[in-house]
């Protein structure tokens, strides 16, 4: 083991989303720095962070007025809450600006501390929303395949991968699973993206005419799908599958949470594909993951129906101790001044390109079965054949072993399977994108250098 430290993070630490066994074969990775887009290990090794952590530092690992800002709202108010009427002024700014980017402004926001929260907040408001409206059997929700919504109970049993749900998915708890919008590997022999967006959307409709349009409250997804893979979805879409939704009175709920603050090349995923939810849940960005704080946004439609519902209640019933913390606020207040004044947008819009053709390129190599892109997203998948799109097989571990290399080239990556996610900061600039696909490149050839060592019945 190569320190102490390992050596106490391996008797002490339970990792989430991690192997235990390889976990004890290599120990941990420990990041001790972080400058720009890059991270220092605790060896000294120096790496460019293609995953923004988790999809969410999009400033950088060392903003300092994010640490300014945290320092002085300790000194003023280390902490409060918001139930109960309470409330703390960095948390009312935050609403309000937050709104204000939003596509719904005359919308109201209720914090959370976390994206599964933000997502769990929804599907209760949703099922508060219907019975508002005298529709109390409105319980059904729609998720997806290969979706991603969190790690809580509802958050796990909403997602569509396979790890996630095993031993934690809720048994039996009405959710319905329509399929991906995945072009690639989903698209019928001759169709366009166009028409397999018609039969996704046709499918959705059978969906709902076999449940009955009453008993179901909400469809929930991701703009881009993340973790099932970076799927970005044809783009008559989105447009499509709302009007269809809107139609039967379900709600569209979009989960922000990695396409929120920029990342698509608009404020919100939603506006790169063109619908408009009827709430959103967002998080990692909304702090550029300096403070752990999500938010559900809701429509002022919704909030008008919650809004009565809960005062004829009496309450509204749900909250978190942390909901509106003045300290996560304040950094999450502080983040959002800083995407305006360097006028985020503009940046990822004109990276956007850049990021698309490094991609592009890749799209030739000989391990790379598809390649793709919107605004500073995206990934590359791997296959064993590129003219079947025949995949490797799982056991192979192809993906896993293209990430270590990357590792070993200083580059920190994602796999998902075998898509890789490239998700670099949104303050990455157009030299470091140069070093971030270098270096990816690099993995590649050695990944395929080593390729023949896969046994043959491995690939089949
Ligand atoms: C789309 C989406 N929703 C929800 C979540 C859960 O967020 P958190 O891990 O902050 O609970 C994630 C996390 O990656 C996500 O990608």
């Amino acid at each position: 083991m190569r320190n102490s430290l390992a050596q106490t993070d391996l008797a002490f630490v339970l990792h989430p989303q991690t192997d235990p066994a390889a976990l004890e074969a290599e120990g941990p990775l420990i990041i001790e720095r972080g400058d720009g887009v890059f991270v220092t290990d605790s060896s000294g090794r120096r790496y460019l962070e293609g995953m923004s952590s988790l999809w969410c530092a999009t400033l950088g690992f060392n903003e300092p007025r994010l640490a300014r800002a945290a320092a002085e709202q300790i000194d003023r108010l280390g902490t409060y809450h918001t139930f109960n009427r309470r409330s703390n002024p960095a948390v009312i700014e935050l609403a309000e600006r937050l709104l204000a980017l939003s596509p719904m402004p005359d919308g109201k926001a209720l914090f959370a501390n976390s994206g599964s929260e933000a997502v769990d907040t929804m599907i209760k408001l949703a099922w508060l929303y219907h019975s508002g409206r005298g529709e109390p059997e409105r319980r059904k929700i729609i998720s997806r395949r290969r979706a991603y919504h969190g790690s809580t109970v509802l958050g796990a049993t909403l997602s569509g991968i396979a790890s996630m749900r095993g031993a934690f998915a809720w048994p039996d708890p009405g959710v319905l699973f329509a399929e991906p919008p995945h072009f690639y590997t989903g698209a019928a022999v001759g169709e366009n993206e166009e028409e397999f967006a018609d039969r996704l959307v046709a499918e959705v409709a059978s969906l709902i005419a076999a449940e009955g349009a009453g008993s179901i409250a909400a469809m929930i997804a991701e703009p881009v799908m993340g973790a099932g893979g970076v799927i970005i979805p044809p783009a008559s879409y989105f447009p499509k599958l709302a009007d269809l939704l809107r139609r039967h009175g379900i709600l569209l709920l979009s989960d922000e949470v990695i396409c929120g603050f920029g990342r698509t090349g608009e404020w919100f995923g939603c506006q790169t594909f063109g619908f408009r939810p009827d709430m959103m849940s967002v998080a990692k960005a909304l702090s550029s993951g300096y403070q752990p704080i999500g938010a559900s946004l809701l429509s002022a439609e919704v909030h008008e129906v919650v809004r009565a519902e809960a005062s004829r209640l009496g309450v509204l019933g749900h909250g978190f101790t942390y909901a509106g913390h003045p300290v996560t606020s304040a950094v999450a207040l502080e983040t959002l001044k800083i995407y305006e004044e360097i006028d985020l947008l503009s940046r990822v819009r004109t990276l956007a390109p850049v990021f698309r053709a490094h991609i592009g390129a890749l799209a030739a190599h000989p391990l790379v079965g598809d390649a793709r892109a919107v605004g500073l997203i995206g990934a590359v998948e791997l296959v064993a054949d590129r003219a079947t799109r025949r995949p490797f097989a799982a056991s192979a571990g192809v993906g896993a072993r293209l990430i270590a290399l990357a590792l070993d080239h200083g580059l920190i990556l994602r796999n998902l399977g075998d898509t890789i996610a490239i998700c670099p900061p949104l303050i990455i600039t157009s030299a470091e994108l140069d070093v971030l696909f270098t270096r990816l490149r690099q993995a590649l050839d050695a990944l395929t250098e080593r390729l023949p060592a896969i046994p043959e019945e491995e690939t089949a």
